[in-house]
């Protein structure tokens, strides 16, 4: 069977103001991005998804967006991301970009214009008259306090904002609104640009009948459950009150119909693709008619995962995702935690990657986790970019610096999506080679580059966390089996080994990843399945320990006809 580039592609998100700065004013751009391509080219990477890099107020990191069609000036401009995009495609490299279609900047000229209660563009965004005195209904932002914010603080008006006050949502029930944003859509498609990642999508709609929220009080401590994530049972468990918060508010029905819209304006394109931010398999549609692909989130927040939950999560997917559509495997983004300080170091955080690597679907790498950059916490007001934080905790306004506690900041550094969005290290020089010496980077390097988490030091040993990558992202590129087979356990769920078979009609794959921190036997069935594939069954990634066990931590794999 024929497969299209985008289910065999190596999704690679480039976060753009921390890639590489090309014109040294120590913030990443796309003269940057494209002096490095090579690296990804030789990384393996297939496609690209930009974060956004439109014009921007840059208070939500870029997904505050100003002008949908025009690329900011400090990443060059249009005439820049053209060079990029040509650049790219030159070397078979696929270019995605960034849709937030939830919301816009409140900087933008439609919400400007909609704050004039009397301008035709009012009814684009959501606005509900307050109830006595105070907003029309409890819900709240994600981002923490109140949804309703009102314009200079004065009126009887609202508007509602899923996100920071800075970012109005848009009245997607208005198909003026739906209009403009499909013709955004087809004007980068035009352009040449190769699909999109669909920002917040179960924030679209809100229920039009605007009840209150139950258990609000509980969010803040819930969110902060997430963070510490003290085990994934109670990430889950915390994941799912918020859900419950926030009913009212996520994906309300019409979302199906818009999505199905959608897919019809870019289906007009050839060979373009749509990655949903949203976990649900119900995206998919009839398998053609929605999205390609929606990510894999239970997978990435059961990291630190074990066997069990890797075949838990196959189990369930896996059936559940109609022929058309496809699955997509991540282990991080720009908005949690960094792979490595997950995994609690490069050493545990390669059975992660081997899984993403080799299990059915479309693995997403996000930039820096390939050389293993950890968390910075950084604990200085003035240094922090996210301002959520900022929303998310009001008790850090109005205080003097040093009456700003050492936990509060500490608490202010962990909350902060800043801790995973720290520039690319390129070298051990000076700024990691991200931008020149002496000048200043929008948000510091993790120190760590100086002792050898950069791409030149990586790329000269031959046992780094890069190679580990390099060598195994090469390895699925050539095996038919781990690009598009079938998926089949080899071991129970109780051990502490993951085993699994991959296999097409011509071809077949074997893994064995090993989570306990001592050797284990090699499970009966890989052994018979392996014994099967012909003489020469020596693994061609890792090694079997003298005994014919497999190491500690150790990572197996077997490839070969059927
Ligand atoms: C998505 C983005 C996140 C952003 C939010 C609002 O969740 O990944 O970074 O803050 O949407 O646009
Ligand atoms: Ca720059």
């Amino acid at each position: 069977m024929k497969h299209a580039w985008w289910q065999e592609a190596l999704f690679y998100q480039i976060y753009p103001r921390s890639f590489a700065d090309g014109n040294g004013d120590g913030i990443g751009d796309f003269e940057g991005i494209v002096k490095r391509l090579d690296y990804l080219a030789d990384l393996g990477v297939g496609a690209i998804w930009l974060s956004p890099c439109y014009p921007s107020p840059f208070l939500d990191c870029g997904y505050d967006i100003a002008d949908y069609t025009d690329i900011a000036p400090e990443y060059g401009g249009l005439p820049a991301f053209r060079v990029f995009l040509d650049a790219a495609h030159r070397r078979g490299i696929r270019v995605l970009m960034d849709l937030v279609l939830n919301h816009t900047s409140d900087q933008h000229p439609w919400f400007q214009e909609a704050m004039d209660p009397r301008s035709p563009k009012r009814d684009w965004y959501v606005w509900r008259e307050g109830w006595q005195g105070g907003p029309p209904n409890n819900w709240l932002s994600t981002f923490g306090g109140p949804a309703w914010s009102r314009v200079n603080g004065t009126g009887a008006y609202y508007y509602y904002h899923a996100f920071l006050r800075e970012q109005p949502d848009l009245n997607w029930r208005n198909p003026a609104v739906r209009e403009a944003m499909w013709d955004v859509v087809r004007f980068w498609l035009r352009l040449g640009v190769d699909g999109f990642r669909l920002d917040a999508v179960c924030t679209i709609f809100e229920d039009p009948a605007y009840p209150e929220s139950e258990g609000t009080a509980e969010y803040e401590a819930l969110y902060a459950r997430i963070l510490q994530r003290q085990s994934p049972e109670d990430v889950a468990e915390a994941a799912a009150r918020i859900q419950a918060i926030f009913r009212h508010q996520f994906d309300q029905p019409g979302l199906h119909a818009l999505m199905r819209e959608l897919r019809a304006v870019v289906d007009a394109f050839p060979d373009r693709v749509l990655i949903g931010e949203h976990e649900d398999l119900a995206y998919h549609g009839n398998g053609s008619d929605e999205l390609h692909m929606v990510f894999n989130f239970p997978l990435m927040r059961a990291q630190p995962f074990g066997p069990r939950d890797v075949l838990e999560n196959q189990r369930t997917r896996l059936p559940a995702i109609p022929t058309g559509a496809w699955p997509c495997n991540t282990l991080g983004n720009h908005d949690v935690c960094r792979l490595v300080s997950v995994w609690g170091g490069a050493g545990r955080a390669r059975l992660a990657v081997a899984a993403l690597l080799t299990l059915p679907g479309t693995p997403t790498v996000y930039n820096g986790d390939e050389l293993g950059v950890a968390n910075l916490v950084i604990r200085d007001v003035d240094a922090i970019r996210d301002r959520f934080v900022f929303q998310a905790m009001p008790e850090l306004h109005g205080l003097t610096a040093d009456a700003r506690s050492g936990e509060l900041l500490e608490r202010m550094g962990s909350l902060s999506r800043d801790r995973a969005r720290t520039p690319m290290p390129w070298s051990r020089a000076a700024n990691g080679g991200f931008c020149p010496p002496g000048v200043r980077p929008w948000l510091p390097l993790h120190p760590d580059f100086a002792a050898g988490v950069n791409v030149a030091d990586e790329t000269a040993d031959a046992g780094s966390l890069l190679n580990f990558w390099k060598q195994l992202i090469a390895l699925r590129a050539r095996c038919r089996a781990l690009l598009v087979g079938d998926f089949q356990p080899l071991a129970g769920e109780t051990g502490d080994v993951l085993a699994y078979r991959r296999a097409t009609a011509e071809s077949q794959a074997v893994v064995a990843l090993n989570f306990a921190g001592e050797a284990r036997a090699v499970p009966a069935a890989v052994r018979t399945v392996v014994r099967g594939m012909g003489v020469e069954t020596a693994p061609v990634y890792g090694a079997l320990d003298e005994t014919g066990g497999l190491p500690a931590g150790g990572v197996v794999i077997w490839t070969g006809g059927v």
